[in-house]
């Protein structure tokens, strides 16, 4: 155990694993005050700074990897970052942005415990699909704060969520403006919200990421939007928000960063602790229906599978369609195809396409039940196989109204290991597609 004494005003830098305990005098600790005798646990891979508003004593008790210093001269932003946040908390909506590593979740944690002290009710939505806070990855998730105060969000309990299927936004981020609108609602609507913080990804550079981050906050019109600054890399996305209150709040130079690799083990062990210990759940088509894929687990008339069946050179397995698209599944190909076909389009898949793609359990509402992983169709009985997490209790079984096929394949140890991209394409076309009358017999 370590002691550190601080002189009022002085900070301190910790990095987690690590065990502080306020010893004598207060420490101000994102957004929060602790007194003497109040304890904080920062956890492990997070870098907090802390500044002591009396002489301060605290000890430390350090995990392997934490560590504590003292920042040097203009390296810390607790002051800046706190006068400029002197903003109207009470029925606000803030909307939190910035690259990876740029401070977001810092913020959004912030922002909580200041109106958590001020005595308001917080929800924040986690719009981050890939270094999720509050819910496993793929996943946009909100939940409230009551009263108290948090070091981490993790620390905040989900409420609801929504499945993004992906969690990389590229390609998909309509869906999230979809998910951040419905949460947004949920949390004014449902739970009073008095102040609500949407955290986002670290996407901000190109015209693709502007474009979400302008439909984003067009769908939920934030009071303010915070925009956390690195360098010149939000630059961009400043100059594209200029008719919203933007706020620019520079990031701190010794921000702890993680690498590629970090981040994949990261959501690795998201996945791992959302679905393990887990269970094999049989589904059945005629119960729950797959939303995003023309799977409906009646075959196709005979004659018309035949048909296409012939166009497309292919030997079927099985013919499904939905709308103006059909899904053929074959050993003819290697990987998901899409192809043109008279009328529509036809998705041909490889036997054994579906086994480790993440797939989302959703209610009646659209809101996400569970986690799963697909492992088999057994396209004759009808039958979908899936693993969920052994805690699902049958209550939240029998809510589960639909499927949502998502973008991400992992193995045993639910580690990501492959893509299943052609689904957003997929999507699109059932979703642009008007419902034919006359095309199952
Ligand atoms: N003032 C600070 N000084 C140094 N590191 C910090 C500071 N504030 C936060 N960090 C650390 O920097 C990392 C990135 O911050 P985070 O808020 O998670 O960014 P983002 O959500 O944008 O990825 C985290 O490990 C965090 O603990
Ligand atoms: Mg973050």
């Amino acid at each position: 155990m370590d002691k550190v004494r601080l002189s009022d005003g002085e900070y301190v830098r910790i990095e987690g694993p690590a065990m502080v305990e306020v010893l004598r005098g207060s420490l101000y600790l994102l957004g929060a005050q602790y007194e003497t005798g109040a304890k904080v646990t920062i956890l492990r891979a997070r870098r907090v700074v802390a500044k002591a508003i009396s002489d301060t004593e605290l000890s430390l008790v350090l995990g392997p990897g934490g560590f504590a210093d003292k920042p040097k001269a203009g390296e810390e932003m607790i002051d800046e970052w706190d006068s400029k946040l002197n903003i109207s908390l009470k029925g606000s909506v803030v909307v939190v942005m910035g690259a990876m590593d740029s401070g977001k979740t810092t913020i959004t944690t912030i922002l909580v415990n200041k109106a958590a002290s001020m005595g308001l009710k917080v929800g924040v939505v986690d719009a981050d699909p890939g270094q999720n806070d509050l819910g496993p990855p793929t996943t946009i998730t909100c939940s409230v704060l009551k009263s108290g105060r948090i070091t981490h969000l993790s620390f905040m309990i989900p409420l609801r969520q929504v499945f993004i299927g992906s969690t990389n936004l590229e390609g998909n981020w309509h869906r999230a403006v979809y998910a951040v609108t419905k949460l947004v609602d949920y949390l004014r609507g449902r739970e009073g919200a008095d102040l609500i913080v949407v955290n986002t990804d670290g996407w901000v550079e190109g015209e693709g990421a502007i474009e979400y981050k302008r439909a984003l906050v067009t769908a939920v019109k934030p009071s303010y939007v915070i925009v956390m600054r690195k360098g010149d890399e939000v630059d961009g996305l400043v100059k594209g928000l200029s008719q919203w209150n933007t706020l620019v709040l520079n990031a701190p130079p010794s921000m702890r960063v993680r690498d590629r690799n970090d981040r994949k083990i990261h959501r690795d062990m998201g996945y791992g602790r959302y679905l393990s210990p887990s269970r094999d759940l049989t589904l059945s088509l005629s119960q729950v229906n797959v939303v995003n894929m023309p799977i409906t687990g009646r075959r196709l008339d005979e004659r018309l599978a035949r048909l296409i069946s012939t166009y497309l050179k292919v030997k079927p397995i099985y013919v499904d369609a939905l709308k103006n698209m059909v899904m053929v599944v074959s050993s003819s190909v290697k990987e998901p195809t899409l192809r043109s076909i008279p009328g529509g389009v036809a998705l041909i898949l490889q036997p054994n396409w579906e086994n480790g793609l993440l797939v989302g359990l959703e209610d009646v509402d659209g809101f996400l039940v569970s986690l799963a992983v697909l492992r088999r169709i057994y396209y004759n009985a009808g039958k979908i196989v899936v693993t969920v997490p052994r805690r699902l209790s049958n209550a939240e079984l029998a809510s589960v109204r639909s499927i949502r096929v998502g973008s991400i394949r992992v193995n045993e140890q639910f580690e990501e290991v492959d893509k299943f991209s052609i689904i957003y394409r997929v999507e699109r076309i059932l979703s642009d597609a008007p419902f034919p009358s006359s095309q199952r017999s």
